[in-house]
């Protein structure tokens, strides 16, 4: 059963190859003074960087720049980036980059007309803006994080060593965003891959809970299906636009809201993740996939159910003759094989992260309820250290 929900997307998108042409459109609606905000020097090698400056230029606005968003953007940068747009009394926030910078771009959004610390007030308290909301724009050069549609967040802290992320409500979801699947073809492969396996986990955490028959577990299957048949297209031919361009929508579909409408959802994997980012600082995506397997192996025994359609369904897994934990234990291996094809990290130790390392990264992980097994910390150790 459904339960209750109310469902309204608050960004406008424009997607395609000639989608940044509507930035034209979307300008005028803003005051003249712009931030530009970007991360470590991409937009400038691939030109992306000079093609938005002529037309901010062009639309007659007064730009400050913001550059050297790092991924996994820090509380001390999001200080700075307080300061930059307080100082050039910013109208609109354009955030041209992946997540890390929308998501950078939404928590200045909300700290510009605000006293309070940022870190304190919206990561650390989860405290709602109660403040003037600086519009925000996004210009996404990298397919994964669904920040593009969404109202969240992530923020590290290095001196706290923590990975926190905040949803925010539709006021400070980005009013529009621009994609076109040929900005993200400079990224490198690894990225591409992290990216991938992020979208795959984030339908993973909306499929793996609840076991009704909800419309939204098609949704997601319909989702999963695609991004698997595409990565495989997209690694081999990475130019190739069909694949580019199906991957970047399937990532605006998974973490846009939509999927998790009337049902729970579990979440567990990206708790353990940021966990091991805030330790690591490693990539997002490349997190996620380490823990997946040893998490999801776990949990199987709890969402036996889900786990056998799962298989059957996404992975094409026979029934004939096999018990429900052989198909789904059959199902996870197709995926790990899936995975190995993409080329993602299969252990956190790929990453950085050192035996001395665990507690304190199942210390960092917020325990959520929504899955088919509450972990308790125990628990959390015993996967992380299979995912070691
Ligand atoms: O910084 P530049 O030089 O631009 O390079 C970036 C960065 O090094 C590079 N890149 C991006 N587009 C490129 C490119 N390089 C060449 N060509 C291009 N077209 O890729 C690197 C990674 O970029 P980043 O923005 O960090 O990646 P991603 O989009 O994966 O964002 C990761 C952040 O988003 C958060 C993550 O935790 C992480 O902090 N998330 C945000 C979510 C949300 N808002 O809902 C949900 C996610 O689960 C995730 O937690
Ligand atoms: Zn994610």
């Amino acid at each position: 059963m459904l339960g209750n929900f109310s469902y309204k997307n608050a960004t406008k998108l424009y997607f395609g190859e000639d989608s940044l042409d509507y930035l034209n459109e979307e300008l005028p609606k803003y005051g003249k003074n712009v931030v530009l905000i970007y991360g470590g020097g991409s937009i400038k090698k691939n030109g992306i960087y000079d093609s938005v400056i002529a037309i901010l230029k062009a639309n007659g606005k007064n730009i400050v720049e913001d550059g050297g968003v790092m991924p996994n953007p820090t509380a001390d940068k999001l200080r700075e980036g307080v300061k930059i747009a307080k100082a050039h009394n910013a109208d609109l926030l354009l955030a041209v980059g992946g997540g890390s910078c929308c998501d950078y771009a939404k928590a200045v959004s909300v700290s510009v007309h605000c006293d309070e610390d940022p870190w304190d007030k919206y990561f650390a308290c989860f405290e709602e803006p109660d403040c003037e909301i600086v519009p925000v724009g996004c210009i996404l050069t990298m397919a994964g994080t669904g920040s593009e549609m969404n109202g969240g967040s992530v923020i590290t802290n290095h001196d706290t060593r923590q990975k926190i992320g905040h949803v925010f409500g539709d006021e400070v979801m980005p009013k529009f965003s621009i994609l076109n699947p040929r900005f993200t073809m400079s990224l490198p492969k690894r990225q591409m891959v992290a990216g991938i396996y992020d979208i795959f986990n984030h339908i993973c955490e909306q499929y793996f809970s609840g076991e009704d028959d909800n419309v939204s577990d098609y949704l997601a299957e319909a989702l999963m299906k695609s991004v698997i048949r595409n990565s495989l297209i997209a690694i081999e031919n990475p130019e190739d636009y069909e694949a580019r361009s199906n991957i970047m929508w399937a990532a605006t579909w998974a973490l846009n809201t939509l999927i998790s409408r009337g049902k729970t959802t579990d979440w567990m994997v990206h708790m353990l993740g940021q966990a091991a980012g805030a330790y690591t600082d490693a990539t997002h995506g490349m997190t996620l996939s380490a823990v997946s397997l040893p998490y999801y192996k776990h949990i199987m025994p709890y969402g036996l159910q889900k786990f056998k359609r799962f298989a059957t369904e996404i992975w094409g897994v026979g029934a004939e003759g096999k018990t429900d934990e052989e198909i789904a234990s059959a199902g996870l291996l197709e995926m790990e094989q899936w995975m190995r094809k993409i080329g993602v990290a299969m252990h956190l130790s790929e990453l950085g992260a050192t035996e001395d390392m665990i507690e304190g990264i199942a210390d960092a992980t917020f325990i959520l309820d929504g899955g088919y097994k509450v972990l308790d910390r125990a628990e959390v150790v015993q996967i992380l250290k299979e995912s070691l």
